[in-house]
């Protein structure tokens, strides 16, 4: 891997007041995919692109993204949560995408190597940690419609506090979208593709104006069945069963939410993985046998919901307060990557 050294370095900023992806580390990783090999992976000093306007990204969408985190505790120990499972991810959605796939195991000692260069960039505050954007895009400058003869991959780094600090009495409100779709079975929403976001920020904004603070999908087809939250999974606690839609081909696979299944049945927690509907939830909330409902993904970790809007009426959840389950799982989650708590699955990877 190819090395080259920066002349200056940025002042870091104050890791106490840091706002989601808006600071940026010393370097980044950067990978070239010609010819139909993909050329080493270079660490370099972060830096902006000179490119074409003509490049396919900008027009067709061809690109896809990953998102994880690199963490360091209290002892100063640095580690990384899953990261292979991202990169696994990645070349699922690179071939969903018709881009081409690299060796997970060469782009993850380039992570490595990378995160190793930028320790001191780790914010170590309980509930901080350095995110970790990987990047591939369709670079060939031309306006046919058509898959790209060159793609670049890259990953930056961001030094990240907590993204919704959940406060007991006043948890975030999901406004479930029964109009607008995020993905359709068939269609790409299983993929990390660009193009997904793009396309959710116009519900995204209609509930923001609304005073909800994210969005809750229904199914394309039926406007029934539930999906997932804005960049998260879903959990719901009724009757004392934790219920999750099913992967069905439109949702994204969250690692997160996997890491949850796998917590819940170790320490035998009832769940179950299948079609919920709207109807149900609502039905469950009305008469208080929903006792909890959480987001699960990489940025909040575990994300507690308030209440939850439908159709005109609005129902709150115990009290807008954080219940056990949600509680217990952050807790397990946060303190399995803090090295807290034994890894008993082999997610937690040393850097150092
Ligand atoms: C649409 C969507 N759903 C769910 C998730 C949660 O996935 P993960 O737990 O892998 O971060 C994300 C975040 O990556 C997302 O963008």
């Amino acid at each position: 891997m190819k090395f080259i050294k920066a002349e200056t370095l940025k002042q870091k900023p104050d890791f106490n007041h840091l706002n989601f992806g808006e600071n940026f580390t010393d370097y980044m990783l950067t990978m070239e995919w010609e010819d139909g090999v993909w050329h080493e992976p270079v660490i370099e000093p972060f830096h902006n692109f000179e490119c074409s306007p003509a490049m396919l990204v900008f027009h067709y969408g061809q690109g896809i993204f990953e998102g994880c985190k690199a963490y360091k505790n209290d002892k100063g120990e640095i580690s990384l949560f899953r990261t292979k499972d991202n990169l696994i991810r990645m070349n699922k959605s690179a071939e969903r995408m018709c881009m081409p796939q690299f060796d997970i195991d060469v782009v993850f000692e380039a992570i490595k190597e990378l995160i190793k260069v930028e320790k001191d960039w780790i914010p170590t505050e309980p509930g901080t940690s350095l995110y970790i954007r990987p990047t591939m895009i369709a670079t060939q400058p031309v306006l046919g419609v058509r898959v790209s003869r060159t793609f670049k991959f890259f990953v930056i780094l961001s030094p990240v506090s907590k993204y919704h600090p959940a406060e007991d009495g006043n948890l975030p409100a999901l406004y479930v979208e029964n109009h607008l779709v995020r993905a359709a079975v068939g269609g790409t929403g299983e993929a990390k593709n660009l193009g997904n976001y793009g396309a959710s920020f116009y519900a995204f904004a209609k509930a923001k104006a609304n005073g909800y603070q994210d969005v809750l999908w229904l199914d394309a087809c039926e406007h029934k069945y539930i999906e997932e939250v804005g960049t998260m999974n879903v959990m719901f606690v009724i009757d004392g069963v934790v219920v999750t839609p099913a992967i069905n081909g439109s949702i994204l696979q969250g690692i997160t939410r996997n890491s949850v299944l796998q917590v819940l049945k170790q320490f035998n927690y009832k769940f179950e993985e299948r079609r919920i509907s709207i109807d149900e939830v609502m039905a469950a909330a009305k008469d208080g046998r929903l006792t909890e409902c959480f987001g699960v993904g990489t940025a909040a970790v575990i994300s507690p919901v308030g209440s939850i809007a439908y159709e005109g009426e609005e129902y709150v959840i115990n009290n807008k307060f954080i219940g056990p389950v949600s509680k217990f799982l952050k807790d397990r989650i946060t303190g399995i990557q803090s090295k807290k708590y034994p890894d008993d699955f082999g997610w937690v990877i040393d850097v150092e």
